[in-house]
């Protein structure tokens, strides 16, 4: 007990999010893919563990041997931005991925509810709490869920949360963190959470730096008020 798995750890987000949980001296599992190893940058850190190992291939037993051994799980995986990564398999990466850790997570039956982080996105609306969407929104929304597999993925990723495990279940508390336009920046700066996104998220979209929601993840795993305040919550983080 006591570690944090890492699923898509070697992507722009995930690598950062590891940065500043070993930072914390919090202990990480993370599962890359093989050639896509942070084997250089930490493989000398005694809280850094690496498993080598397409999420996709990982069975949900196995997933549970790793989870057995963490409080938090934390998903920043996200499709590649090439032809392949957004319309070849696996079309439901993040969503199968999801899934698959509840499942594991279940299957342990330990008596105490598993924290799981998932990176998500302001085109995914939170309709547990009737957020308002412009039309022009609602309308570019649509065509992309029939357009691009990414955001449907995205979409059920995170309705598996708020909808099949809920608000009060037995074995997992969860946050789906939904930053807005993402860019990269060297530092940890100014950033303000919201319920819902207050611009929309199509034509007048804010800037969410990376580095930003790396900390806000890292902050609830280390912060309990702050995990208090957004379990079973959606919230959109803004860079201030
Ligand atoms: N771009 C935006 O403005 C924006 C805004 C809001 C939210 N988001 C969401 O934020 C999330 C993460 O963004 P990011 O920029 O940090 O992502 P990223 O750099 O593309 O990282 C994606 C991660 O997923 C892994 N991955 C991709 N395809 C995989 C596959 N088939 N099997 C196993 N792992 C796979 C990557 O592994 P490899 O390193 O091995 O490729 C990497 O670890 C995405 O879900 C995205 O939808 C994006």
């Amino acid at each position: 007990m006591g570690k944090v798995l890492v699923i898509g750890a070697s992507g722009a987000t995930g690598k950062l999010v590891v940065a500043q949980l070993l930072a914390k001296n919090v202990q990480v599992i993370a599962i890359v893919r093989p050639l896509s190893s942070l084997q250089s940058l930490y493989g000398d850190h005694e809280h850094y563990l690496e498993i080598k190992a397409e999420i996709s291939q990982v069975s949900s037993a196995q997933l549970a041997k790793y989870i057995s051994q963490c409080h938090t799980v934390i998903s920043c995986l996200g499709h590649n931005l090439s032809f392949k990564g957004i319309y070849g398999a696996p079309h439901k990466l993040v969503a199968d991925a999801i899934k698959k850790v509840t499942v594991a997570i279940c299957s342990l039956d330990r008596g105490i509810k598993t924290k799981v982080i998932l990176m998500n996105t302001t085109g995914v609306s939170n309709l547990d709490i009737q957020e308002y969407i412009p039309l022009s929104q609602r309308i570019v929304v649509a065509v992309l869920r029939l357009l691009l597999p990414p955001q449907s993925d995205n979409e059920l990723a995170a309705d598996h949360l708020r909808v099949n495990i809920g608000k009060d279940h037995p074995c997992i508390q969860w946050v789906s963190v939904r930053p807005d336009s993402l860019i990269d920046e060297q530092e940890v700066s100014t950033y303000y959470l919201e319920h819902s996104p207050t611009s929309n998220v199509v034509f007048d979209a804010g800037r969410t730096s990376r580095i930003n929601v790396a900390n806000f993840m890292m902050r609830l795993v280390t912060e309990d008020a702050l995990w208090r305040q957004w379990q079973g919550k959606m919230p959109v983080i803004y860079n201030g």
